[in-house]
């Protein structure tokens, strides 16, 4: 089956761009503790549960992944790019890192006990998306923890909208929009962060976490 033409784009921009995003991600992530407050309650939430499997889906140079592991989770990374999983697994050996795509995870139905998208469904275009939530949904277990980490913006009278990332065509989503697919995917929400776009020295967009439970059993009609 022919690869669509986004997904070739986005992963040979990270393959070229991977160095440079291996120095400043981790950097931009660890400035900013609100990235903190979301993701260290998720992995609360994931470790009261037992102690079960999360995929860090579109993990980039694998710090988030190394930052769950410090909190006692668990993680493993899964990236489009080649070049991103060279630089994580040279970062972190001493974790699992695997090329895939995060509509098509490679768990068993129901094997995981959370999911973390941070800041890479952006790269999904928004009529694609229902099918990456169906995913995520498909690997969690029931009663699984799903965070989304994104670039948002407030018209809720509209799911998405593109908007000039340096590196691949990306979209800014709504988080009421993106909590109503949630719903429609079989997902509760449980909690959102919106931060504000001043916060962003680099874009001036505003970011936002939108946390969710697994609850139906499947996505709904
Ligand atoms: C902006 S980086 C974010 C990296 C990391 N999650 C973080 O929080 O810094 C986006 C990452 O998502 C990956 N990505 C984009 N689309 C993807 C897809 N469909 N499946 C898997 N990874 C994807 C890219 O290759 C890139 O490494």
């Amino acid at each position: 089956m022919t690869e669509p033409d986004f997904l070739t784009a986005t992963r040979t921009a990270y393959d070229d761009a991977a160095a440079h995003y291996a120095e400043i991600l981790p950097e931009r992530f660890h400035a900013n503790p609100l990235n903190y407050a979301m993701i260290s309650a998720f992995a609360e939430l994931v470790r009261a549960d037992g102690d079960g499997l999360v995929a860090d889906a579109g993990c980039g140079p694998g710090h988030v992944t190394a930052y769950l592991r410090s909190l006692g989770v668990t993680a493993f990374g899964v990236d489009l790019s080649p070049e991103m999983i060279v630089l994580a697994r040279d970062a972190y050996p001493e974790l699992r890192f695997e090329v895939g795509l995060m509509d098509a995870l490679r768990a068993e139905d129901a094997s995981l006990a959370g999911v973390l998208a941070n800041y890479s469904i952006l790269h999904i275009p928004p009529e694609r998306l229902p099918a990456t939530l169906t995913e995520f949904h498909r690997v969690l277990a029931p009663g699984g923890h799903l965070l989304l980490g994104f670039p948002a913006y407030d018209d809720p009278a509209e799911l998405a909208k593109a908007f000039d990332h340096p590196t691949a065509l990306a979209y800014q989503y709504s988080p009421d929009r993106l909590a109503a697919l949630l719903l429609q995917a079989g997902f509760a929400e449980v909690a959102r962060l919106l931060i504000a776009p001043r916060e962003d020295s680099k874009l001036g967009i505003s970011h936002a976490y939108l946390l969710a439970r697994r609850t139906a059993p499947g996505p709904r009609a």
